[in-house]
């Protein structure tokens, strides 16, 4: 990874990544695009290119220009948004990969896109959810992800792409909200315990679902991204997570820092229902055993430093 083109550089995801990889690999060598820009770090602190990724011939300008080696393809809707407008979740979500996947292919770029839990459906095992197994998601976010890690494994062994990824599970962080997805729910509660000492739960109690803190996440990218390629077996869906709570278990974690928290509910039965159809907790040997996958971050260890840093942020 020598110039990095990063699609959805202003997403929840993206906004990270952008400032992690310019740490790592230098300003100039990550080439943060968004289809909007905004005033913040990642539009002035290196290249940045307005760039829609369902404009084919716009994407393949962009990695030209700037003659980069890796395309990180970030730009995607998410669960909830997805389902309330599945056209063109399918327009986005797949015609921006197949364009991704298209320039990784003609300009030889190793390859990297998240996949989700959500591509696991209803039938899938609820519990040590397996890395391969049946998936069959009734979501239109599950069913773009499958045919997401289906032909990113296509691209490899067709074309010889060198792609890579992962299933992420809800990704928590205290930088950028991530807006329409199902686990929001879980990073909303810590702004609303700080804000206003109580939350109002969109997901029922008892509804477990597998979470992992962002630095985790974007360490776990680089990490697969640098891993020695003759150790993987498999490429595009490692399952990759670090803990699993439902509603209940992180307000009694917020409660050791504000010992009056109120949790409450009021459940939204589409996001709900996506919730019931993805597992309770899958199982991340393969990630470990291919490249190492790790993680720092527990839901104790996270609560601290979401509740410190966000503390920070909302009084700033
Ligand atoms: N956090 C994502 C969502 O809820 C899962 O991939 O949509």
């Amino acid at each position: 990874m020598k110039r990095i083109l990063v699609t959805g550089a202003l997403g929840q995801i993206g906004s990270e990544l952008i400032v992690k990889l310019r740490k790592e690999y230098g300003a100039e060598a990550v080439i943060a695009s968004d289809i909007r820009s905004v005033d913040n770090e990642v539009v002035h602190g290196g290249p940045f290119e307005i760039l829609d990724v369902t404009n084919a011939n716009q994407m393949a300008a962009v990695a030209q220009k700037y003659n980069v080696d890796t395309m990180m393809h970030m730009a995607a809707l998410l669960s909830a948004r997805a389902e309330s407008n599945p056209q063109l979740a399918w327009n986005l979500n797949m015609g921006g990969l197949v364009n991704a996947l298209e320039v990784a292919r003609e300009q030889k770029l190793q390859f990297f896109t998240p996949s989700s839990i959500g591509s696991f459906g209803p039938d899938t095992p609820k519990e040590a959810t397996p890395q391969d197994t049946l998936q069959r998601p009734t979501t239109m976010y599950g069913i773009n992800k499958v045919a997401g890690e289906l032909l990113c494994d296509y691209y490899h062994s067709r074309f010889g792409v060198d792609t890579r990824g992962v299933r992420f599970p809800g990704l928590i962080s205290y930088v950028t909200p991530p807006g329409g997805g199902t686990t929001d729910y879980a990073v909303e509660i810590y702004y609303e315990a700080l804000r206003t000492g109580r939350y109002t739960s969109f997901i029922d109690k008892g509804t477990y679902m597998d979470m992992m803190y962002m630095p985790d996440a974007l360490q776990a990218i680089v990490d697969l991204m640098e891993a020695d390629p003759s150790r993987l077996k498999h490429r595009n869906a490692f399952n990759v997570t670090a803990m699993s709570f439902d509603p209940e278990q992180i307000a009694a974690e917020i409660r050791k820092h504000i010992p009056a928290f109120e949790l409450n509910y009021q459940v939204d039965p589409v996001r709900q229902a996506i919730a019931e159809s993805w597992p309770n907790s899958i199982d991340a040997t393969a990630a470990m055993r291919e490249w190492g996958f790790k993680t720092t971050h527990d839901l104790s260890s996270m609560t601290e430093d979401m509740l410190q840093k966000l503390r920070t942020t909302i009084m700033s």
